[in-house]
């Protein structure tokens, strides 16, 4: 595990963005994890200012987002094709038939969930998995317990998660759709690099359960620490709970 400190929120940004676009530019047909929320706003952000000054070149990716909610068609503003869609897709040149996201109103989920990891493994699996980390201490949907083999399937979101989302929501977390289709842990191990970005002192204390508590289906975030190459980068308000013994092994970005 290794994890990279920030003094602030968007530098964690960029050098979440950094990664990336090391990976898309270290090989011919890159697959990309990618998620959604607010955390990954500010990395989006400087994926596509660095498309537009450097001319990082998208065309060869193949991308696989972590969940979609049950019920919003692709065009909801609240769905996350759209947030996809407007926060980094329609910003890069990349194939839109070589990007994946969940269909929430497939009327068949089970088969769509099938499908999702048929998909993945038809790419080759993917190189870089980009995760955020929930209050419920989730990755993708994976709300606990989750089992750490769990694959992409259809799950019931948490309270505490329909409160988390509900900004987009009219503030309303009864709004919130109650189910959600994700890659599950096991799909996520997967991958060949994990990527967890945590901002703000909101994840304090989630993210020093998820990387010093036990490694449990109840924090599924802690099962990235089973993972051989996982990278967590942190701002010092999200580090804060972290032991100083912990925080004296990180690599510290100025
Ligand atoms: C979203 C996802 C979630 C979020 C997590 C943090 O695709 O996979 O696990 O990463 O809920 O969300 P924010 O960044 O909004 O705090």
């Amino acid at each position: 595990m290794q994890l990279i400190l920030t003094p602030t929120a968007e530098q964690a940004s960029i050098a979440a963005a950094r990664q990336i676009a090391g990976t898309l530019q270290g090989l011919p047909h890159p697959v990309l994890g990618l998620a959604t929320g607010r955390t990954m706003e500010g990395i989006y952000a400087v994926l596509a200012q660095i498309h537009q000054t450097e001319n990082l070149d998208f065309s060869a990716l193949t991308s696989f987002n972590l969940d979609e909610y049950v019920g919003l068609p692709p065009a909801d503003p609240r769905s996350y094709h759209h947030y996809m869609q407007t926060r980094l897709f329609q910003s890069i040149n990349a194939n839109p038939e070589y990007l994946h996201v969940p269909n929430g109103t497939a009327p068949n989920l089970d088969a769509e969930c099938a499908a999702y990891e048929a998909a993945i493994r038809a790419a080759g699996g993917i190189d870089l998995q980009l995760l955020g980390i929930g209050d419920t201490g989730h990755i993708g949907f994976n709300e606990p317990p989750s089992a750490f083999d769990t694959r992409t399937r259809v799950v019931t979101l948490d309270e505490a998660t329909r409160q988390q989302n509900a900004a987009m929501f009219g503030n309303d977390p009864s709004a919130v759709p109650t189910h959600a289709i994700t890659m599950g842990v096991g799909t996520i191990l997967d991958a060949k690099h994990l990527l967890l970005v945590a901002t703000g002192p909101a994840k304090a204390n989630i993210l020093a359960a998820a990387l010093e508590g036990p490694i449990t289906p109840d924090v599924s975030a802690s099962a990235i620490r089973l993972h051989a190459r996982c990278t967590i980068i942190a701002d010092e308000a999200s580090a804060a709970a972290l032991s100083p013994e912990l925080k004296d092994q990180a690599t510290r970005i100025a």
